[in-house]
């Protein structure tokens, strides 16, 4: 898939989705503009921005005008938001909308209790009827194409909405759903279970994204063998291995297998992510940002367990840096002697 710019080629969501399309999740906190473009550049097709809170946005708070705000480079890119109410959501879709993204997604899927018990989120889960008249707002009110990010339903003590929900929000005109497999109540824990995506798939022509554990080449390989869902979209495995990416792409395109990360690249990764992350939030705000991905990216390096914890002891960036090029030399005192 080609990676474009809005001017280029016009971006058409049911092609990109339609055939093995390899989403980057949208995460809060980690799937903004700097983590995107490192994740597209190992091999994510498609990315949508972490949720965005509808009332901010209309409000117009900086925090918000700030996840909306798209560069050139930065597509094709979705805007998540969510609220609880579809008056409001169907107006910060408009807004959103003038972002120029590649398309908007609802996000019907968190369980965290502040945002679903308050009907946002996952909580639109509890009220399908709801749910599909809110989508249908924000489809009726924005020209470009809504998809909706959710999970299968709110608990298993309940039945489950998704396969009848996946042909009603069809039915109103949402362009493509991503299905996060578990229900709100599991949070991220238990198995994901993809047949339900496989039994939602099969009662729409819309595309349909698997989600939840896909957290490799085998998995997103199984994933759409056994769903025969269009494609995976990937979350916590992209934060300590972007270049999971990567090895799906190879193995579900070519159906190779890629090596893994060399030494080099782990330590490259370390410090572009960090530099870049240095620009957009400041030193002190960006070296303690880092330490989240430090244990994926740089796993399996010998005196991993030691760097780690001196890296969690420094908040100047000129010490990390120097630590890295210490250890990428395989001197690991004088790393330690560099950050301390
Ligand atoms: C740190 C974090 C933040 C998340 N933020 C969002 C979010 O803003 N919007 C959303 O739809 N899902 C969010 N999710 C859920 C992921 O998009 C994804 O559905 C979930 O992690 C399951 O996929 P995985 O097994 O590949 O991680 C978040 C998950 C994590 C771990």
């Amino acid at each position: 898939m080609q990676h474009t710019s809005p001017s280029a080629v016009p971006f058409d969501l049911d092609t990109a989705l339609r055939e093995r399309a390899l989403l980057l999740a949208p995460m809060e906190d980690v799937s903004d503009a700097l983590f995107r473009k490192l994740c597209r550049d190992r091999g994510a097709d498609l990315c949508v921005t972490e949720f965005v809170n509808v009332e901010g946005l209309l409000r117009g708070c900086k925090g918000a005008a700030h996840k909306i705000d798209l560069l050139p480079g930065d597509q094709p890119t979705a805007i998540q938001i969510y609220g609880a109410d579809g008056e409001r959501l169907a107006e910060a879709a408009e807004v959103a909308e003038r972002s120029e993204p590649a398309w908007i997604d609802i996000n019907c899927g968190c369980w965290v209790p502040k945002i679903a018990r308050r009907g946002a989120g996952a909580g639109w889960l509890r009220e399908p009827d709801a749910m599909v008249s809110m989508a249908k707002m924000v489809v009726e009110r924005v020209s470009m194409p809504v998809t909706v990010k959710t999970r299968i339903g709110w608990s298993f003590d309940d039945e489950l909405p998704i396969v009848e929900l996946a042909k009603r929000l069809e039915g109103v005109g949402v362009r493509a759903l991503t299905i996060h497999c578990r229900t709100a109540n599991m949070g991220h824990s238990g198995k994901a279970d993809w047949s339900w995506a496989k039994k939602a798939k099969d009662v729409v022509s819309i595309p349909v994204i698997v989600n939840g554990d896909v957290n490799g080449a085998d998995e997103a390989e199984t994933a759409l063998r056994e769903t025969g869902c269009n494609g995976v979209m990937v979350g916590r495995r992209a934060i300590e291995h972007p270049w999971v990416f990567r090895e799906i792409r190879a193995r579900i395109d070519r159906g190779e297998t890629v090596a893994p990360p060399t030494r080099e690249e782990r330590f490259a990764l370390c410090r572009e992510h960090l530099a870049a992350c240095i620009e957009e939030r400041g030193e002190m705000r960006a070296v303690r940002a880092m330490r989240r991905y430090y244990p994926g990216y740089l796993h399996g390096l010998n005196g991993a367990g030691i760097m780690r914890r001196t890296l969690n002891a420094t908040d100047e960036a000129a010490r990390v840096f120097a630590l890295f090029d210490a250890w990428q030399a395989g001197d690991l005192e004088a790393a330690r002697d560099a950050a301390e």
